[in-house]
């Protein structure tokens, strides 16, 4: 399977913002990553609903929205109506993650979990085969444009040979810091889906840059 490829809109200009997702929509990345942030789970308030909603009306791909908040379980049904088509919570920020995950599952979304970068992949062994997708964060949450972790590389590896073992089919997707320098080594470390931010939206050419990500092959 060929990589996907999404552009984080955190780094969009938001007084323009249908500007950006028309730019997504007309590029070739595969999903539009929406990071809703409530100043508690992360030190940074992002937007929220009536954002989301937004977006949904202008985009023509998929809408991978990744929860940084406090008990996520208060909005699923919020996230749904909002046009959320992939629906990921914070391992960290979840007391009954199975239930968490199936609430998702029954709306008719896919469910993803993510993992900050302290927290280990094996916390995850006794629910991998019920995800849709892993996010490894390769930065700590909370903003864009920070420094990517190198040690996300072995997170990588240590998850793919999980759900080998466990027979698990899981996207894995990468967050934080990515681009065209590192993109090469993620894939091959078994990840087969990286959010860009910075990347894309302080390039030049934003199109290009996402067909640049795309592109890079490693067989
Ligand atoms: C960070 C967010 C990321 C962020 C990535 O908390 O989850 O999705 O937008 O931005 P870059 O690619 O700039 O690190
Ligand atoms: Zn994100």
């Amino acid at each position: 399977m060929k990589h996907i490829i999404a552009p984080s809109i955190l780094s969009a200009d938001f007084a323009n913002l249908q500007d950006d997702v028309e730019m997504i929509n007309e590029s070739s990345a595969d999903w539009f990553h929406v990071d809703v942030m409530d100043g508690v789970f992360v030190p940074n308030i992002s937007f929220g609903f009536p954002v989301v909603t937004a977006v949904n009306h202008h985009a023509k791909k998929p809408l991978d929205v990744h929860l940084m908040i406090v008990d996520p379980d208060r909005y699923l049904e919020d996230f749904k109506k909002a046009g959320a088509s992939i629906l990921t919570v914070h391992y960290e920020a979840c007391t009954h993650l199975h239930r968490t995950v199936s609430k998702i599952k029954e709306l008719g979304m896919k469910a993803g979990v993510a993992l900050n970068p302290h927290t280990p992949v094996n916390v995850l062994e006794d629910i991998i085969n019920d995800l849709d997708l892993v996010l490894i964060m390769s930065v700590n949450p909370g903003f864009g444009g920070q420094k990517f972790i190198e040690n996300t590389y072995e997170k990588i590896r240590t998850l793919r040979q999980l759900c080998e073992r466990k027979n698990a089919t899981v996207i894995i997707e990468v967050d934080g810091g990515v681009n065209k320098h590192n993109t090469a080594a993620l894939l091959k470390a078994g990840a087969n889906a990286l959010v860009a931010g910075n990347a894309v939206f302080s390039a030049e050419d934003p199109i290009a840059e996402i067909a640049e990500l795309k592109k890079i092959n490693i067989e």
